[in-house]
């Protein structure tokens, strides 16, 4: 049987020696590490497999989604050594419609899923240089993205700003709003009994024993929640937590990425906007915001190898509103009302770690850096297949949760790179093996 599976006897009987608090909480089915939208979407799924579940965070949502811009872009986020992640991308954007679809019938909210395509737009020559090489990648990868003049990129997008050099366009690159689709989670989850979100920190882990299953988690008033399975899916956080299980390995880090909002009526985009301006990546993500819907663009993303502070810098402010007005000059006028820095939950090779790990009980749903509201649907389906003990979806099972685990000799991948006999689409050709 599967270690992650919560059919296993409930073990709240079972003495932890290693728990030296004297307040027991409510015992769930599953107790959720991390409120942003990979914790919620474990949550949500949990309560769709008939399960109880509890979710534990002092501030659900404000973590790498509060900032997250919500690009749903598995061709355009697509970078030279990350096939791998391609997959995962590829895989999990297909399953967005249908994801939104029955988030929005159980929430009756909108998530704000648009299928609008992506524009990319090179500032110089040396920057349509380094967009046609990423051009060549996907072909290589048999991605859908072709050359534009800049005759029709101002046709599709006629706000582009004057001096550019050339563009890209990428038509299933598409976006939802990651706010939205937060709130819509948290409103499943507080309609059902079966659910609870408490707003605490975790400290630690509890298991049975030095070396049984884990067993729950004990919060920072000293309240143990358990449960027969443990989501970890605290962001870059993730890795802190597990001082108790020696056996496993989750490094995360925190990538900081600062975005910017701005209230914009009379910016109307159609696409989203990418750039590269002097070798420096920057996007403008337009869409109707809010319960009024008013037109707001979000600006981004820095990415920092620094703590996650959550203070701004000057210069990364700076550099993005430079950058984001060669792409579309219109945003000077434009209200700058959110500056949102928070560190992206990262991992050495940029995969997530997603799946059961060697200690039973414990599932860890973390390390999805660039993309966590991209990967929500995919973490969805993983978690469905786990709580149903059916396998994981082919792409999950390729990227080994346990690969950084103390004492792997191995690389703990598959080749990502060999087509399954049950799965016809092609390779990722070019790319060298793990
Ligand atoms: N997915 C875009 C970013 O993380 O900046």
């Amino acid at each position: 049987m599967d270690p992650g599976l919560p059919s296993a006897p409930d073990r709240s009987d079972v003495p932890d020696p290693a728990s030296t608090t004297p307040a027991t909480g409510s015992s769930r089915d599953v107790v959720v590490v991390g409120g942003g939208i990979i914790g919620l979407t474990a949550a949500w799924r949990a309560l769709r497999a008939g399960l109880s579940v509890t979710v534990l965070d002092p501030s659900p949502g404000d973590g790498a989604t509060h900032a997250a811009a919500g690009m749903l872009a598995p061709v355009t986020e697509a970078d030279f050594g990350e096939s791998r992640l391609l997959r995962l991308s590829t895989d999990s954007a297909a399953l967005w419609p249908a994801f939104a679809a029955e988030l929005e019938a159980a929430s009756g909210i909108d998530v704000a899923l648009r299928a609008c395509g992506t524009l990319t737009v090179a500032y110089d020559a040396d920057d349509l240089v380094a967009a046609r090489r990423v051009l060549a990648l996907h072909h290589r990868w048999g991605l859908d993205s072709t050359e534009l003049t800049l005759a029709d990129a101002r046709r599709r997008e006629p706000l582009l700003g004057p001096r550019l050099s050339g563009a890209l366009w990428a038509p299933g690159d598409h976006q939802v709003d990651p706010r939205a689709t937060h709130r819509a989670l948290r409103r499943v989850l507080d309609a059902d009994p079966r659910a609870a979100v408490v707003p605490r920190s975790v400290v630690r882990l509890t298991r049975s024993g030095s070396r049984g299953p884990v067993t729950g988690a004990l919060d920072d008033a000293g309240t143990t929640h358990r449960a027969a399975t443990v989501v970890l899916a605290a962001g870059w956080r993730t890795g802190e937590l597990l001082a108790g299980l020696p056996e496993i390995g989750a490094p995360t880090r925190p990538v900081t990425g600062q975005t910017l909002r701005l209230d914009a009526p009379d910016l109307d985009l159609a696409h989203v906007v990418r750039g590269i301006v002097q070798g420096r990546p920057v996007y403008v993500v337009p869409r109707l915001a809010g319960p009024d819907g008013r037109r707001e663009v979000v600006v981004g993303a820095t990415s920092e190898e620094r703590p996650d502070d959550r203070r701004a810098t000057a210069g990364g402010v700076f550099a993005l509103l430079r950058d984001a007005r060669v792409l579309v000059p219109g945003i000077d006028e434009a209200a700058l009302v959110d500056v949102t820095p928070r560190g992206r939950p990262t991992t050495p090779d940029n995969l997530p770690l997603l799946g059961p790990t060697a200690v039973p009980g414990l599932v860890l749903a973390t390390g999805h850096h660039r993309n966590g509201v991209l990967l929500a649907p995919l973490t969805a389906a993983a978690l469905d297949a786990l709580l149903a003990g059916r396998p994981l979806p082919a792409s999950v099972a390729a990227v080994d949760p346990g690969r950084f685990d103390p004492g792997r000799t191995d690389p703990g991948h598959t080749d990502p790179y060999a087509t399954p006999s049950s799965d016809p689409r092609p390779t990722f050709a070019g790319e060298p093996h793990a």
